[in-house]
């Protein structure tokens, strides 16, 4: 299986993602790091523990890190996740000890301690704990095999007409890992608003009829509501799984290799994943965007991780 660490900030779509990462077979979740962003880092990590309890997510270290951006103030998303940041269902209290380790150094250790290669970092929030990381440890940067990250897009933005949430409440980070020498592979909204939890999804989620199904049945009620209403969608994007997704199996995530980068000056573009598709990448281009989403196929991961995750 691919080792991954999931560094996330959930939110309703993070929760998915952690279910995802824990019931598929093909991924081995070393460890889930929390980052602020969908709600402040308190909110998000309390958050992170429910989920874990609710999935039977045991024996790997969950630890929190930064509690703003590297720059800017702490911007959080209460409209699309609520005010505990993954509003909606019932939250039990958590059975999970939080780990006593800062989630960067988490990282560090777990990267550090394994073969160059091993491991894939999957980052779905602001990217303020990965360039933390790279700051304080630069050696992690040749042994990851690769950044899969849910953030940005190349066609629209969701916090402002051109920029994503996760890359534009924290764009000092996101333009340090862009621009390390590690490949980093950007699932962006232009692959994530093809992930929505339509009408059939839902009922195929709600027939698996075990505990952590109607958890997720219930993110997803609370997140169409929320995208209906503040974003004029039909059915939700969920977003954070895609990571993940592609991570599993690259054939449900097409990717093209392009350069990025992330504006840190416009007045009206701060944010944006600039991203330049004129001509062939060339050799030494270490980003590729995510373009298609195989929906069927996509869907079915997370439907046969909740089977395999059962009543827990
Ligand atoms: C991203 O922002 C957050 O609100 C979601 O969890 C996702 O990671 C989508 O823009
Ligand atoms: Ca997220």
């Amino acid at each position: 299986p691919r080792k991954i660490i999931l560094d996330c900030d959930p939110g309703h779509d993070d929760a998915v993602a952690m279910i995802l990462a824990h019931g598929n077979p093909k991924i081995e979740l070393l460890a889930v790091t929390t980052v602020a962003g969908n709600q402040t880092l308190d909110k998000v990590t309390t958050n992170a523990l429910v989920v874990g309890t609710i999935a039977g997510i045991t024996g790997i270290p969950f630890a929190a890190g930064c509690a703003r951006p590297l720059v800017r103030e702490v911007e959080t998303a209460g409209d699309v996740h609520g005010d505990s940041g993954m509003d909606g269902p019932a939250q039990p209290e958590s059975t999970i000890e939080l780990d006593e380790r800062h989630a960067v150094d988490v990282i560090i250790d777990l990267v550090m301690s394994h073969e160059p290669g091993e491991i894939t970092l999957v980052p779905t929030g602001a990217l303020t704990n990965i360039a933390l990381a790279v700051r304080k440890e630069p050696r992690i940067v040749e042994r990851v095999r690769e950044v899969v990250l849910m953030g940005g897009g190349y066609h629209t933005g969701n916090w402002s007409a051109v920029a994503e949430f996760n890359i534009k409440i924290d764009p000092e980070a996101a333009h340090i890992v862009f621009n390390e020498a590690w490949p980093v592979v950007m699932v962006g909204l232009d692959l994530t608003h093809q992930a929505l939890a339509t009408a059939d999804v839902v009922q195929r989620i709600e027939q698996i009829g075990t505990g952590p199904s109607q958890f997720v049945r219930e993110l997803m009620d609370f997140f169409a509501q929320a995208y209906r209403d503040h974003q004029g969608f039909d059915a939700p994007p969920v977003h954070d799984p895609c990571a993940v997704a592609y991570v599993i199996d690259p054939d449900i995530v097409r990717t093209v290799k392009a350069p990025v980068s992330v504006e840190l000056r416009g007045e009206l573009t701060l944010g944006m994943t600039v991203t330049d598709f004129r001509a062939p990448a060339s050799a030494d281009c270490n980003t590729s965007v995510a373009v298609d989403l195989d929906h069927e196929g996509f869907w079915n991961l997370v439907v046969d991780a909740l089977e395999r995750i059962g009543e827990v």
